[in-house]
């Protein structure tokens, strides 16, 4: 078709075009090239660079760019290019995401009432389409002038956050300030990245934090990314800067699927499905006490040996994360050994199940890897609640209906075997090494608590004990008792784990459970 010249259009048309690429002109400027240059001296990209990032090149498609606020209560005119906040959609590797990018170059990226609608359209749209929703966060948080006008409009968003949980995937990215009630948003999203150069999360700043409890501490030391991603849990991914936190947005959604009524899209990275690993079968140490990287299991049995880890600084003592086997995206939990001997404590109980949640919201499988040797004792978790947060580990695991697969690598003792995707709360199918210990306790509490008078009244209390724990070792701690109890299905060879799991999501692949009927169960918060 030949181009529309300037000379055939009508007056009228020309007008209109020549107000819409000025709009568009004032727009892009965003805040103007001063904002935009004090935003790259601190190292931080504009919104609508973080956008191109983000989406495939020239996929992005533009909504509401010409809508400005209707004016604030302090007199302000409220006439902000694009009123703080880029928004659209566009692709990641092909698929349709939809994005909000705040824009600090206008007053501060802050949040009032058209910038908020702005946010709630390409929500409620990629509820409808079926899209993830990513926000990228650099706010100084509700818009002053706005009063409040712009608490309204975060509670907007806060209800539509809820709303699409469980439909598509959110994802939030903190790339700049992000303090007050403006945090609860990234915080009920599925994930939360947050940029260690430029990002902060509070709920009270530390002005507020000196008057109120006289400390005196700085931003990054009260809401730093590294402080939310190894003490908080709130952070679930920390990059170094823009360009490599939206590397890892689109490697995230990669594994996921855009909505709960899809599966997630297969990837083949051509590592052959009956890869076996002959030094699995030597990983696990003979003495009991000694720890060993849970990693090596994982890296060894997943596709390409490509892992990415949730929450990798936070809770250490359980490993979160995403994989593939036989190109299909699975979900793994499993007890790191090398931290806190792979104990459960509130923190990784609550970790997990939040990640176990996620999966089952979106159709991902679950593996689950164990060697736990119980929940943490000691009066700092019990008042901390280990109670309260270990139920929910049990609870997620227990409701979830997407197939699920257990390997006991070595410890399952007591109430963390049960937890631990057992089949009795509904793991489909559980195996187990043979290095597998299945118990009620470790055998040196068990020996001391049904032996104690025997031991005690013997000559030699030392040498009756190791016998009792020989005795009880051999009776109880291996895998044997729970395969002829029909609590295992088969004790295998650690060398062929990852031909025995894809074999077991094959054949569940189709599974279906039923629900009772309720409107949702109440899960230990
Ligand atoms: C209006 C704002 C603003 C806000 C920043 N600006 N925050 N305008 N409302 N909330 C404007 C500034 O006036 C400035 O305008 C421009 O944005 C850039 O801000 P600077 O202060 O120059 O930037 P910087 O030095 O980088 O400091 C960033 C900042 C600081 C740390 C975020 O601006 C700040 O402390 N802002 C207020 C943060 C705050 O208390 N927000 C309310 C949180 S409570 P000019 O024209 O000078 O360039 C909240 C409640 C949510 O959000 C409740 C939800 C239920």
């Amino acid at each position: 078709m030949p181009e529309t010249k300037q000379e055939d259009l009508k007056p009228a048309e020309a007008k209109t075009i020549a107000t819409l690429e000025r709009l568009r002109a004032e727009a892009r400027a965003g805040g103007g090239a001063k904002r935009v240059e004090a935003q790259h001296g601190k190292g931080k990209l504009t919104a609508r660079e973080r956008i191109d990032l983000l989406l495939d090149e020239g996929s992005f498609e533009e909504m509401g760019m010409l809508k400005v606020g209707r004016g604030g209560a302090l007199g302000d005119e409220g006439e902000y290019p694009g009123d703080g906040v880029v928004t659209g959609h566009g692709t990641v590797d092909g698929r349709e995401v939809f994005v909000f990018s705040q824009d600090f170059t206008v007053i501060g990226g802050s949040l009032g009432e058209a910038h908020s609608q702005k946010i709630c359209a390409v929500m409620d749209m990629a509820v409808r389409s079926g899209a993830p929703i990513v926000g990228l966060n650099d706010s100084g948080g509700a818009r002053i002038q706005e009063g409040v006008d712009s608490l309204a409009a975060y509670g907007e968003i806060f209800h539509r956050n809820v709303r699409a949980s469980g439909v598509v995937p959110q994802i939030s990215c903190v790339m700049g300030p992000c303090a007050g009630g403006a945090v609860y948003s990234p915080a009920m999203t599925d994930f939360t990245f947050m940029v260690s150069s430029n990002s902060f999360m509070f709920v009270t700043g530390p002005d507020v934090v000196k008057t109120v409890t006289h400390q005196d501490i700085g931003f990054d030391e009260l809401g730093g990314a590294r402080v939310h991603a190894s003490k908080s849990g709130v952070a679930h991914f920390v990059a170094e800067n823009d360009i490599l936190c939206l590397r890892d947005v689109r490697k995230l959604i990669n594994y996921l699927p855009s909505n709960n009524r899809q599966s997630a899209p297969v990837l083949d990275l051509r590592d052959p499905d009956d890869r076996a690993d002959p030094a699995l079968d030597h990983l696990v140490p003979l003495t009991p006490t000694q720890t060993y990287d849970m990693g090596i299991v994982i890296h060894s049995i997943l596709d390409g040996g490509e892992f990415l880890e949730v929450h990798a600084d936070f809770a250490r003592n359980i490993i979160c994360g995403l994989g593939r086997l036989g190109g299909k995206t699975i979900g793994l939990v499993a007890n790191q050994s090398a931290v806190l001997a792979g104990a459960l404590d509130c923190d990784a109980s609550a970790k997990a199940a939040r990640f176990v949640r996620f999966c089952d919201d979106f159709n991902i499988p679950l593996v689950c890897l164990v060697d736990v040797p119980g929940f943490m004792p000691g009066p700092e978790q019990e008042h901390g609640g280990i109670i309260r947060h270990g139920a929910k580990l049990l609870y997620a695991f227990s409701e979830a209906t997407v197939p699920r697969v257990t390997v006991i690598v070595r410890k399952a003792y007591g109430g963390a075997y049960v937890v631990m995707n057992s089949k009795h709360i509904g793991g489909d199918v559980v195996y187990a090494w043979p290095t597998a210990e299945i118990a009620v306790m470790g055998p040196k509490g068990a020996a001391e608590i049904v032996y104690r008078k025997e031991i005690a009244a013997a000559p030699d209390p030392e040498k009756v004990l190791q016998d009792k724990l020989e005795e009880y070792r051999s009776m109880f701690v291996n895998p044997f008792v729970a395969a002829r109890r029909g609590y295992i299905d088969d004790v295998i060879f650690p060398r062929d784990t990852r031909r025995r799991l894809i074999r077991a999501f094959q054949v569940l692949e189709e599974k279906k459970t039923d629900l009772p009927a309720r409107k949702h169960g109440n899960i230990p918060l």
